[in-house]
């Protein structure tokens, strides 16, 4: 079942004379728990991709849809309620709240939406991202894979239908970032969760289910439709 999709989707970003075309027509699927990487060189419009599928960003024009509604159909605050409810998002750098305690931290999106936490799932969450004893930390005493592990939880906590994640490794070694990997793609997969990650590590992208190669704001290469294609040549001989 298809989840999200875009249709000629484009983003131009406009800086005096220049204009930069981010996002260059890009139409595409996504399905229903899969774990999908975008990857591409620097400046080639992932993450303005990102922004533009998860209503961070408006586009220039075409449309996005979820769950088979146009995006464009949403104001402003209906679209912060469906981030909230069914949008997780994952960065580089953390974003934790230097005043709030780890678990506070995780709980917040759940309290800003008036909501009693799941204490089973939260508690679960907690288990399987082995952050139990940091929970009444502050985020200045945590390592960064552990600030990565209670962002991951934060953006987990409200239950969301799609993850997004941009560079989530970006900031941590190569152990924390495998760890980091690993636990995106468990919790997807045991929560049933689809996970739209951006990434320039190839070993990364690879543990995905399909990989979207962009380039100059066009998606050059989907995986998905590589398999396709080698299985309809298999079967053509
Ligand atoms: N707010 C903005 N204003 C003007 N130009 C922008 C803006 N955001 C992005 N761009 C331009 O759009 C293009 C795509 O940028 P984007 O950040 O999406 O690339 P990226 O693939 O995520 O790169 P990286 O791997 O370095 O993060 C670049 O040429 C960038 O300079
Ligand atoms: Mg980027």
């Amino acid at each position: 079942m298809t989840i999200l999709e875009c249709i000629d989707l484009r983003k131009e970003y406009l800086s005096g004379e220049n204009k930069t075309c981010a996002v260059d027509g890009i139409t595409i699927q996504f399905e229903q728990g899969e774990f999908c990487a975008i990857t591409g060189p620097s400046g080639s419009g992932k993450s303005t991709f990102l922004h533009l599928i998860s209503s961070l960003e408006k586009a220039t024009d075409g449309e996005v849809l979820y769950n088979g509604k146009k995006l464009s159909k949403y104001n402003d605050n209906q679209l912060s309620v469906l981030r909230r409810r069914r949008f997780g998002f994952v960065f580089q750098a953390y974003n934790l709240v230097a005043e709030l305690t780890g678990y506070e931290n995780i709980i917040l999106p759940v309290m800003l939406d008036k909501k009693k936490p799941d204490e089973d799932y939260i508690n679960n969450l907690i288990d399987v991202l082995g952050i139990k004893d940091r929970l009444e930390h502050l985020p200045s005493t945590m390592s960064g894979g552990q600030q990565q592990r209670f962002a991951l939880a934060r953006a987990l906590a409200n239950k969301p239908s799609i993850l997004f994640a941009d560079e989530p490794t970006g900031n941590l070694d190569g152990k924390s970032g495998k760890e980091v990997i690993s636990l995106l793609k468990y919790v997807s997969r045991e929560f049933g969760i689809t996970l739209i990650l951006v990434t320039h590590d190839i070993h990364i992208a690879e543990q995905a289910d399909r990989i979207l190669s962009i380039e100059d704001g066009k998606i050059i290469r989907d995986s998905k439709y590589l398999i396709l294609e080698n299985n309809n040549e298999k079967a053509d001989n």
